[in-house]
């Protein structure tokens, strides 16, 4: 039997909110064209945040504008807070996805917010979210070790996941936004929202600051988890978040899913023609694990 895994590009977002070099609107909508013509059709594809915080995405509402409107394509827009919400209805946002943390201090540094206020933000934000029509996502950030406050109890965790679900969020994303997870916390804390949310509401955010990524991106498959954020590249990071390096990145993710037989409806080999595209437009891009492998081979896409 063949299942399906569900990739989301946080690129475009995740990926470019950290980099050095701000890229125009027309290199961000010619990177989404060769992630398009990969196959993905799940992007997290901007955020409403302050520009003076993240320069890097000021044209969040004209990049939105400017992507093809496609029932097939799926696009969330991160947002901070109700102005944040506000501004992406306004550009014709269908999809959100507002960000929790899991700690005093990464609610403060993020988002210049306490948790008991990021939490009700987030509720409202969801809830009218559903309300409107729009799809709604809930990152719970530092799931499970915040730079600040160190190692989250899994207890912490599990009630906001459980707020979040209630306020009526459709896709729980639980995000080790430092890269500071291992193997056993993640099969436990998947396992317990696997069963308790069904595999269809949960999502895995790894990054791959210790090189783990994809062992903990497959630790979570096994777990039940079929819906995955990777970004192109390996690009990515949190500016607000001390020690977050890249996503793990989407070429390593589709690489050992379609290897082992899971359907991901991406093409490996159009994909490293992306991974080229985020290469040349951004210098900082490292590329994933598997790049110099895949380019060494004779057949290898260029
Ligand atoms: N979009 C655009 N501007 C916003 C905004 C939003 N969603 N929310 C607030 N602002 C503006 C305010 O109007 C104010 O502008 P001014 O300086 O011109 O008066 C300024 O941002 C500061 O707003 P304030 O309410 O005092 O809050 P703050 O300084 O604590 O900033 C955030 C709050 C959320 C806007 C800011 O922390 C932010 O953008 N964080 C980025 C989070 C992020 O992208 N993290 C990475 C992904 S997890
Ligand atoms: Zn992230």
């Amino acid at each position: 039997m063949t299942e399906r895994i569900l990739i989301n590009e946080v690129g475009l977002r995740d990926g470019l909110q950290n980099q050095p070099s701000i890229l125009s609107t027309d290199q961000k909508l010619a990177l989404f064209h060769t992630l398009r013509a990969a196959g993905i059709r799940d992007f997290e594809a901007t955020s409403f945040v302050s520009p003076k915080h993240v320069p890097q995405l000021a044209d969040a509402a004209e990049f939105l504008r400017l992507l093809p409107q496609d029932r097939s394509l799926r696009y969330t827009c991160l947002i901070p807070n109700e102005r944040g919400y506000e501004r992406a209805l306004a550009a014709g946002a269908t999809g959100i996805a507002v960000v929790l943390s899991a700690t005093e201090g990464l609610n403060q540094k993020n988002i210049g917010m306490s948790l008991v206020q990021a939490t009700e933000v987030c509720e409202r934000v969801v809830r009218r979210a559903k309300d409107e029509g729009l799809f709604a996502r809930a990152y719970i950030a530092a799931a499970f070790a915040c730079p600040f406050e160190g190692l989250t109890p899994p207890r912490v965790l599990f009630e906001l996941l459980d707020r979040m679900r209630t306020a009526g969020a459709d896709e729980l994303a639980i995000a080790d936004t430092i890269g500071a997870a291992n193997p056993r916390q993640v099969k436990d804390v998947f396992q317990e929202a696997i069963n308790r949310y069904d595999d269809s509401h949960v999502a895995a955010h790894f990054h791959d600051t210790r090189g783990l990524g994809t062992a903990l991106a497959w630790t979570a498959a096994e777990a039940g988890v079929r819906r995955f954020d990777s970004s192109i590249a390996g690009l990515g990071g949190c500016p607000f978040a001390p020690g977050a390096s890249g996503n793990v990145a989407t070429e390593d993710l589709v690489f050992m899913f379609n290897d082992v037989g899971f359907e991901t409806g991406i093409d490996f080999n159009a994909l490293l023609a992306a991974v080229g595209t985020a290469a040349t437009m951004l210098q900082a891009a490292r590329g994933g694990h598997i790049v110099p492998w895949a380019r060494s081979r004779p057949q290898a896409a260029e």
